[in-house]
């Protein structure tokens, strides 16, 4: 795959320095777009559940999920590549007691073989999954991480939209599975950024073969967005 080298986890983290402050101002979560509102009421029902766990917020950005966490009582991990990303949600979280959640700058993968506990909810939300050299990696190394009766919420990119929307340049490589897609940069002076989108059936195939025994995926053809919501069990 051409520009492969362009996915070491601090490149990408370089960018989103870069796009900090639009992305965090804009309106995405809590917002009437589908796939947002599937997200947001996962993410309700499940923190309003009985588990007192701690949450992993994998690419966290701005750090909103980790707030609804925050809220419900939880512990959080928030984990992102982006120190500007993380200056943000640092600023959101001043509220909440900093006993209760540690943010740490690095690759999500790596920080989930560092981790200790065991997690009660995995957060990939904000296609993070589109972004990682290995994506079926980390849902492996994210299901190795989690409570038996835990839960991993993600979004991701759907290949099956984003085909027929892209312009040919914009196309990097398309195997009817995946899509890598290149996201120009504003300076044009530095490498594009590259992102995976994946077909529905290839998500299903990805979450089966990290070891998650059921879930339900969403899919939204608006934003050409989707999510899952997956189980080991
Ligand atoms: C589109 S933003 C989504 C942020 C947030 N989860 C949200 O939904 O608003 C994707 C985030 O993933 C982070 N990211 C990308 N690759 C990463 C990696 N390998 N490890 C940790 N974070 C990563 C980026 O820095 C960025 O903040």
């Amino acid at each position: 795959m051409s520009g492969e080298s362009s996915f070491t986890w601090s490149f990408v983290g370089s960018h989103f320095d870069e796009v900090a402050v639009r992305h965090e101002t804009s309106s995405r979560h809590l917002s009437p777009k589908a796939v947002d509102g599937w997200v947001d009421g996962q993410l309700t029902g499940l923190l309003t559940s009985s588990q007192s766990g701690i949450v992993a917020d994998l690419g966290c950005g701005g750090g909103r999920a980790s707030v609804a966490a925050l809220r419900r009582g939880r512990r959080v991990l928030l984990v992102d590549a982006s120190r500007e990303m993380l200056r943000i949600a640092s600023t959101r979280l001043a509220e909440f007691d900093k006993a209760r959640w540690r943010i740490h700058h690095g690759d999500a993968c790596e920080a989930l073989e560092e981790a200790d506990p065991e997690f009660d909810l995995v957060l990939m939300v904000g296609e993070l999954l589109a972004y990682l050299p290995d994506p079926g990696r980390a849902l492996r190394l994210a299901r190795s991480r989690l409570h038996p009766s835990g839960t991993i919420l993600g979004t991701y990119m759907r290949r099956e939209v984003l085909v027929d929307r892209l312009k040919q340049d914009e196309i990097v490589a398309d195997d009817g599975a995946a899509l890598i897609l290149r996201e120009r940069r504003g300076s044009g002076l530095e490498p594009d950024l590259l992102a995976k989108a994946f077909s529905d059936s290839e998500m299903q195939r990805k979450l089966t073969d990290a070891g998650f025994r059921s879930y339900d995926l969403f899919s939204e053809n608006a934003s050409g967005r989707g999510g899952f919501v997956a189980r080991p069990v």
